[in-house]
């Protein structure tokens, strides 16, 4: 059996046989270090975890395969060595969640990266919860690489998830200069977490950095509705995309996980779906979807995910829709989490619709335009929950001609 490696970031690969190839992890990693996930895998596959079937190893993107390595021999870099000062100067915090603290900074190249920086397994409660494992951040690593990677696939083609260009192993305390870009961030538009000056020089971080993606949901003016269609469109896509190649749950797409650029009005966003393309008008702007936390995907047979029926608080929340979307999968997945069930990811489309329709902001809100496609919105949320999948719902759009 041949061994195809098209490119570094590619996921289209046949392992010929049992034998570990340099660059490869396979699932003995999983099974040493992470025994508990090792034997949730192993339950939801139904395998005899004493006999690991080989056909199932794990073939991880470079960037995780070195976290791992890093992480497995306790190579952690000092903050300072991988944020210098000459970095640090031109960066900025541009977004904050429950899990990470977020930078725009130029990197080594002359590019943008942006850098969420998750502490993890240090004893100091963080923003009112207890720090992550590294186990629990390595499946948002291993699932955001494989998304990215997407953009490199034949068969099912998307670049609407955010691109991953590094993931960091780091220690040490904040730097001073990211103290200071923490205090204007809460001074400017204010904080709902701790001060990262209380982490100590033994505090660990992984560092995810990825490209720019723009601006939240929640934070951006569309000029008018027919663009949040296309938003709309656009991420109902990419999840297609990403259910047919990977069997992908988001689990968590807020309005703060969906990023929007602007871009010119006649640019068309390019997608492939089980080989078909599917062009989509811009209307001005691009959507890009980030914050893998929550969220599940299918790799060589292995189910990656975090078993969120072990955090009671997400399912205890109240004021937003939103906090009903977590109660409504739960219910539909009988709080059994390694499981596909793209039915979540509907859900969370008609999460996107309601805000689309409630409280998205829109420029020109009296043209004819604007109108006729909030009329198209309601109409499109009134259909969307009796769609088991998204791939069912896009290609019903597709076949009756209602992509834009
Ligand atoms: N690549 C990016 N480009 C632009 N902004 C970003 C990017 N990544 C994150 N952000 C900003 O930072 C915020 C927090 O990032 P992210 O959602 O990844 O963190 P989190 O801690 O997992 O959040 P949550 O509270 O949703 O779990 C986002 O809502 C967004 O505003
Ligand atoms: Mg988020």
């Amino acid at each position: 059996m041949p061994l195809f490696k098209k490119n570094e970031a590619s996921i289209n690969i046949c392992m010929p046989s049992a034998e570990i190839l340099p660059g490869y992890v396979d699932t003995s990693v999983l099974r040493k270090h992470f025994p508990r996930q090792f034997e949730d895998c192993c339950r939801s596959l139904s395998l005899n975890k004493n006999e690991p079937d080989l056909s199932n190893e794990l073939q991880l993107d470079l960037k995780v395969q070195n976290l791992l390595r890093k992480w497995q021999e306790a190579k952690s870099t000092p903050f300072q060595i991988c944020y210098t000062k000459g970095i640090l100067q031109n960066c900025h915090k541009i977004g904050e969640g429950l899990y990470g603290e977020v930078f725009l900074h130029k990197n080594g190249s002359g590019g943008t990266s942006v850098a969420k920086i998750i502490p993890f397994e240090g004893s100091q409660i963080v923003n009112g919860e207890k720090q992550k494992k590294f186990e629990d951040i390595l499946s948002e690593a291993i699932i955001a690489t494989q998304l990215s990677n997407l953009r490199y696939n034949k068969n099912n083609n998307t670049d609407l998830f955010i691109e991953v260009q590094n993931l960091r192993y780091v220690h040490g305390c904040y730097p001073e200069e990211l103290m200071e870009l923490w205090k204007l961030y809460e001074e400017t538009r204010g904080s709902e977490n701790d001060f990262p000056g209380i982490f100590t020089d033994e505090q660990q971080y992984i560092i995810l950095e990825t490209s720019y993606g723009g601006c939240d949901l929640e934070s951006f003016l569309f000029d008018d509705a027919s663009q949040a269609i296309s938003m709309f469109i656009q991420v109902s896509c990419a999840i297609a995309v990403a259910e047919a190649e990977l069997l992908f749950e988001h689990r968590d797409l807020h309005w703060g996980n969906i990023l929007l650029t602007r871009v010119p009005k006649q640019e068309e966003i390019i997608f492939i779906l089980n080989g078909q393309e599917i062009r989509v008008k811009s209307c001005g702007v691009k959507a890009t979807i980030i914050d893998f936390t929550f969220s599940r995907i299918t790799v060589n047979q292995l189910n990656i995910c975090n078993d969120l029926g072990k955090d009671r608080d997400i399912f205890n929340g109240s004021g937003d829709y939103q906090f009903e979307i977590y109660r409504l999968m739960q219910k539909k997945n009988g709080n059994e989490w390694f499981h596909f069930d793209p039915y979540s990811n509907i859900l969370w489309l008609s999460y996107v619709l309601d805000k689309t329709l409630s409280s998205v902001r829109y420029t020109n809100s009296c043209t004819k335009l604007h109108k006729k496609s909030m009329a198209k919105l309601r109409e499109l949320n009134l259909d969307i929950l009796a769609y088991d999948s998204t791939r069912e719902f896009v290609l019903y759009l597709f076949d009756n001609n209602k992509i834009l």
